[in-house]
């Protein structure tokens, strides 16, 4: 990845302003929030849509002690464990800081890091993406940028990739599970926009290319107790949740059925409970709803056979209830 390190000009003239947090977002186009980093941390061009606080200098090049291991019998490629990897988080606004942005939502990759020892969340999950509109903004190129040998990587969409590409939003996919292509223009650009598999896909091969692991993991669900008084049952899932797990079968990346685990919790939870964090809308959840979907998703995870699961603070994480699915 080619890096260019910005120094913003109101810090050279000395206007105050608030610093951005490490890792998090200081400039890009649309971009109105702070464009210096806190001490230790330089704002550093990632693509057009986006640039963040990374520590020290930039991101080139480190030379971390990770070490690859090669048995020369087998085309078994084992690499050895990061020493302090790091946890990115790949979404929508369910995953994101600050859910929806209205000051009563929260995303749970907010609420994740309690329930982990020994690794660094770096949530990079934002607002109304699509994996097409977060392949086309660069936000992929963003973490397989920073990915280390032996750090994971969960992507979780499927929220804003529905639709009609006949009144293209420049999030919807092209239907489909496999090469299918379709030719949109965008904002006046001409675009080749590919299936929701083929953005997962092509985005996991480069994060596996660099040694991460990657989980796929489906997208959470709607409210199911909306309007209703009894469960509807999990027979009718959105279809990219089943996207999600044929992507992860070709790639030889892992499954984590989110979708299913928060379903269940839901109903576990009763009606009231869970009309009680959906604040504005069926989608978006308060803290405590995004605390529900990071247990359903550390659920899954425990359930599964990822590494990532000997992360788990087991003290922390003795309060996620159920059974594996
Ligand atoms: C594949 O992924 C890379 C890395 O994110 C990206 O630069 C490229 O545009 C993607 N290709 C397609 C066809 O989406
Ligand atoms: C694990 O979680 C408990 C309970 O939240 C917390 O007190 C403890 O500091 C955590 N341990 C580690 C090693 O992160």
């Amino acid at each position: 990845m080619h890096i260019k390190v910005i120094v913003s000009v109101s810090a050279l003239v000395g206007v105050a302003s608030a610093q951005q947090a490490a890792w998090g977002q200081c400039g890009g186009i649309g971009w109105t929030g702070p464009t210096t980093c806190v001490s230790g941390y330089t704002c550093t061009y990632s693509n057009d849509y986006y640039s963040q606080c990374i520590p020290g200098t930039a991101a080139t090049t480190t030379t971390k002690t990770t070490t690859k291991a090669t048995t020369t019998s087998t085309k078994t490629t084992t690499t050895s464990t990061n020493p302090s990897p790091t946890l990115y988080l790949c979404g929508d606004s369910t995953m994101a800081k600050n859910g929806a942005n209205d000051g009563a939502t929260d995303g749970w990759g907010n609420q994740v890091a309690k329930y982990f020892t020994g690794i660094t969340v770096n949530n990079q999950a934002i607002g109304g993406r699509s994996a097409r509109s977060y392949t086309r903004e660069g936000r992929f190129n963003t973490v397989i940028g920073l990915v280390k040998a032996g750090d994971y990587v969960v992507i979780e969409f499927g929220h804003n990739d529905g639709g009609s590409l006949s009144t293209d939003n420049g999030r919807t996919d092209c239907p489909g599970t496999s090469t299918e292509t379709c030719p949109v223009t965008y904002n006046g650009v001409a675009e080749t926009v590919l299936t929701f598999s083929a953005y997962l896909e092509n985005a996991t091969k480069s994060l596996k290319a660099k040694g991460a692991i990657v989980i796929l993991s489906s997208q959470t669900p709607n409210n199911p107790w909306e309007g209703v008084t009894t469960f509807p049952g999990t027979g009718s899932p959105p279809r990219f949740v089943a996207y999600a797990e044929t992507s992860a079968g070709r790639q030889g990346a892992t499954y984590l059925n989110h979708w299913l685990y928060s379903m269940d919790l839901y109903k576990r939870l009763g009606a009231s409970a869970t009309n009680a964090v959906y604040p504005n809308d069926h989608t978006h959840t308060s803290p405590t709803g995004a605390d529900h979907m990071a247990r359903s998703f550390i659920k899954g995870l425990m359930c599964g056979s990822n590494a990532l699961k000997n992360k788990i603070n087991t003290s922390a994480a003795s309060v996620v209830t159920g059974s594996c699915l």
